[in-house]
Order: C-alpha cells, then structure tokens, then sequence
C-alpha cells in the first residue's frame, strides 16, 4: 500500500498547544495518478477521521500502522489500503498543561478540537491544500472516552454553543457536521452513567476496579503495588485480580442511584421499533430492562449461529440452538463488576471525569448534583432536604397569622440571602460544559446537524460503562430517524477496531448508497433539464 503523508499541520490560528492541535493527511498514492481505489477516486474518496483519545487524556496522532493490538493493518492503514483518505486529529485531554501553568485540555476542549480538524479539512479541501476526499462523507470513529469523542461529534453537528470556543481558538468558519460516526464502547452521557451504572450492577458485592480509575495521573498505572489483570485498553483504569468489597453505606448510595435511573429514563421517552415506551418502574423493571436483556441475547444468538460453543456461559440459556434467557446476577457474577460506587462522579473528585470536567484552574470538579450533596470535599444542602423543608414552610405559612407572615417572610429572605453566598463553583462543573459533553442533549434538536449514519458496538462483557449508555444514545438516534447500526459484539470487553472488515463493510455500503443517490439526483436534473429546454 503506497500512500502519502502530509504531517504535523496546525488546525487553528491560535492554538493553546500547536503539539497538542494539529493532524496529519494520509491519501492513496493511486489518487495522485487519476487512479481509483475500491472504486473511489480523489474526488469520491471518504475522509476517515479517527480520533487517539484514551480515559479522556490527550488524543495521539493515529498514524497508519501494520502492527496493531489486535494483529494486522490499523483502523488508518486499513481505511487507506480500501481507498479512503485518512485525516487524523490530535487532541488535548484533561492532562494537559499550558506552557503558562494552566491547564488546557478540560472539557470541553477535546470535542472543540475535533471540531476544528473537521472544519480545517474543509476549508483546505475548498482550497486544494488538501488534495483529495469527499468532505461531504466525513466518518469520525474512536474507542471508550474516543468513543464518546465520535460519538459527541456525530450528534453535534454545527451546535452553536461551542461557536466562541472555535473562535478563540482560530478555528476555519467552516461547518462541523459529519456523515457518519462509529463509536465503540462509548464512556459518554457521563452525568446519567452514575444511575445506569447502580441500575445493572447494583447486587454486585464487589468491585475490581484498581487505583487508577479512581486516581488522576495517567502514570498511576506502573504502580506496582496493584496486582492487575493485562486486559485493558491504554489510558482504561486497571482491574485487580481481587475484589473490593461494597460497603453498606455504599450499598445505600447505589440503591438511591438505581431507583434514580428509572425516573432519568422515563424523561426521555423513548420508544422501541413497534412504538412502545420503553420505560422502567421504580423497582428497575420494565421494557427497558427486557431491551437490553434482548441485545445480551442477540449477542448471544450471534455467537451461536456462528458456530461457537456458549454452553460454559452461566448467564445464558440455550435451549435448541437459541439464546432464550439472560439471567442478569448471572452475568454480574460471571463478568464482576467493575467500578466503585458511584463509577464516575466519586465523592472525593478522584475519577478520570472528575479531572476532565475541571477547569484551567481546578483540577477536579463535581458534575452531577449527586455527587456535590455527597461530597467528601464541600457541605452543600441535599435537593431532597431542600425540596421537604420547603414544603414544611410552605404550609407554616399557610397557617400563619397576618402578623406571624409578615415575621416568616423575613426568616425567609435572610435564610435566602446566606444561600445565595454559597458558591459552589470551585467545586461543581458548570452545566453548560457538561451539557457540551453530552450528545443526548443535542439529538434531535433542529438547529443541530446529527449525523445520519451510525455505528455503536459495546462488547458483551465491557463493564467500563453500563450498556443501558449506548443503547440509551441508539435508541433516541432511532427514534430521530437516524440509521444506527448498533450491536453488542459476544466475547468482548471494553475494546475497539476488532472488527476492521465488517466497519470498513459498513462504511463503504453508507459511502456508496449516498454517492449512488447522489449520481441518480445528478441524471434525473440533467434529463429534467434537457426536457426542459426540448419544451422551450
Ligand atoms: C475510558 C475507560 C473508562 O472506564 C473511563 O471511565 C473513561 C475512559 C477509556 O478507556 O477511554
């Protein structure tokens, strides 16, 4: 495979770190030529954006490579051998530090600079600095927090929020939608996966997470004091070969954030393919929970049709070559449960999100209002409390005389005033930063160009994240017309690109039904038009 490169270009105007902002161009040598590969041409070529983000730490060049994790070609390498212009972003992550001392790859800064590699390709795609691909077939792709990077790109197509961030930054005035976004096991909606996450593992007793999840520094990892399991991704948090036990005040939170998920769920309003709500009861049960024991099985259905022996899999039963039961304790105590409780906005600041949704200069904030009334670091008043007192004073007042009112507005406004000098700021994420890290809030809005083609894959034993999350984002994909593509692959954990042939399969059938429409349009304008000018 002949390709040239074209590296290390800077994205923006005014990059906070030029190491940290820029990309590098791969095309096909054959493009050069007039040549066609897999019968794309320099001008019908797709443009395959992979992002390198790991654990929301800084995203790395993916150069093409013949050697990956999983043996062969990389995702680059592949994407170019079938025709495809590769355009690779680095991106900064929560570690990183301006030159000046402050931090500069906080949230949301890595979906920004994703943002502003799509828009630089455009604009020298427009110019001809660029000299090949089709920047109206766009296919974003990464795994875990990259993942959720895709994922985040896809669904946020031109959203206007993130517009003064790209102009300090010099990003090109350039539109930011994508064709088609591929995420594998996505760690994404981050301030609802603390509720989905206590909703599946909740009878689990233990966890196996090890320090690192649950500490800052990517360099935790050599820690030699854990003893861990060599399963995991780079930048992933460890799993120790032991467990930790769940203590019962843990025990209590997680029952809290359980029952929390049903009433988050139930807001959405999803609905399956036959139009029922999926929802849930307060007890965690409902259609929702039947969906994804379905995915499981299908799972499951899919291994089996494919010759593999699944007899050994205690959280599955078989009966005549059909997966007809999923038995989700089963399955807890089969695959462990992962994290701590809660797994992502941890009391005392010390997750890899807390550390992404710090500031330039705080390291770690909050980003659920759970996390902020049960922090080990701040004293904040509890909503529930909140809500129940006010009620109280609500019927006090009620029931007071004229006189009494008059002394009870004034408590009121004095209790009100301490209130307001309360600023949780330093410790809490601000909403609009979370939102902006958030695809669901952005899906379906009619100001924002979501994607139209998706691919999710979530291994059936990935524990990083609770499937409810992604199947979460392809169910309200769904339901607004998108076409998603979304499985949950037997045997695999948090992991991506082992799939390489089947994504490229995919990417091709999406790339070629689009330019096949688009010829039709072109000859049914062309034949209107010739008509057109017969009549005149
Ligand atoms: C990743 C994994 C996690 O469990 C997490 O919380 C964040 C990121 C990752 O592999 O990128």
């Amino acid at each position: 495979m002949t390709f040239r490169a074209f590296e290390h270009l800077v994205y923006v105007r005014k990059p906070y770190d030029p190491e940290s902002q820029m990309l590098s161009v791969y095309i096909p040598e054959a493009y050069f030529k007039g040549g066609t590969v897999n019968g794309f041409t320099a001008e019908t070529a797709p443009i395959f954006m992979p992002n390198g983000v790991g654990g929301y730490l800084p995203g790395k060049i993916e150069e093409p490579q013949e050697d990956s994790r999983h043996g062969g070609a990389n995702a680059a390498l592949y994407a170019l051998s079938n025709g495809y212009v590769v355009i690779s972003p680095a991106i900064r992550g929560r570690s990183l530090k301006h030159r000046n001392g402050y931090e500069t790859g906080k949230a949301p800064s890595l979906i920004v600079d994703y943002k502003a590699a799509v828009r630089f390709v455009r604009h020298n795609r427009k110019t001809g600095r660029i000299p090949a691909g089709d920047t109206e077939k766009i296919i974003s792709s990464g795994t875990s927090a990259g993942g959720a990077l895709s994922a985040l790109l896809g669904a946020t197509g031109n959203a206007k929020e993130y517009v003064p961030y790209l102009n300090e930054l010099g990003a090109a005035k350039e539109r930011d939608d994508v064709f088609a976004s591929m995420a594998y096991c996505p760690i994404t909606n981050l301030e609802n996966a603390d509720m989905a996450y206590e909703w599946m593992f909740h009878n689990a007793d233990e966890y196996y997470g090890r320090g690192f999840a649950r500490s800052m520094a990517a360099a935790d990892r050599d820690a030699s004091s854990y003893d861990t399991l060599p399963n995991r991704p780079d930048n992933a948090p460890g799993e120790a070969k032991t467990g930790t036990p769940i203590s019962p005040d843990q025990k209590a939170i997680s029952a809290e954030l359980k029952e929390d998920f049903s009433e988050y769920l139930n807001t959405l309003n999803l609905r399956d393919s036959l139009g029922n709500h999926v929802n849930l009861a307060p007890d965690g049960n409902g259609l929702f929970r039947e969906y994804i024991e379905s995915l499981y099985l299908a799972s499951a259905q899919d291994a089996i049709d494919t010759g593999e022996d699944i007899k050994d899999t205690p959280w599955i039963t078989v009966s005549d070559n059909t997966a007809v039961h999923m038995d989700f304790d089963k399955y807890i105590a089969a695959v462990k449960r992962l994290k701590g409780v809660p797994a992502f906005d941890a009391f005392d600041m010390s997750t890899g999100e807390n550390n992404e949704f710090g500031t330039y200069n705080i390291a770690n904030k909050h980003f659920t209002r759970f996390g902020l009334e049960h922090s080990s670091l701040v004293t904040v008043p509890k909503r529930k409390e909140e809500e129940a007192a006010q009620k109280e004073k609500d019927e006090a007042m009620r029931l007071a005389s004229p006189l009494e009112k008059l002394r009870l507005q004034k408590a009121n406004l004095e209790e009100q005033m301490e209130k307001d000098k309360l600023d949780v700021s330093p410790y809490m994420a601000d909403s609009n930063v979370v939102a902006m890290m958030n695809p669901m809030s952005y899906i379906g809005r009619a100001d924002v160009q979501t994607a139209p083609h998706w691919r999710i894959r979530h291994g059936a034993l990935d524990r990083d994240t609770a499937l409810a999350i992604p199947a979460l984002l392809a169910l309200k994909l769904k339901n607004n017309g998108k076409a998603v593509d979304f499985k949950v692959p037997w045997g695999y954990g948090h992991d991506g690109d082992y799939d390489l042939p089947e994504l490229f399969a995919w990417t091709d059938r999406i790339c070629k039904i689009k330019d096949k429409a688009a010829e039709i349009l072109k000859t049914e304008k062309k034949k209107a038009e010739a008509k057109a000018k017969e009549q005149a």
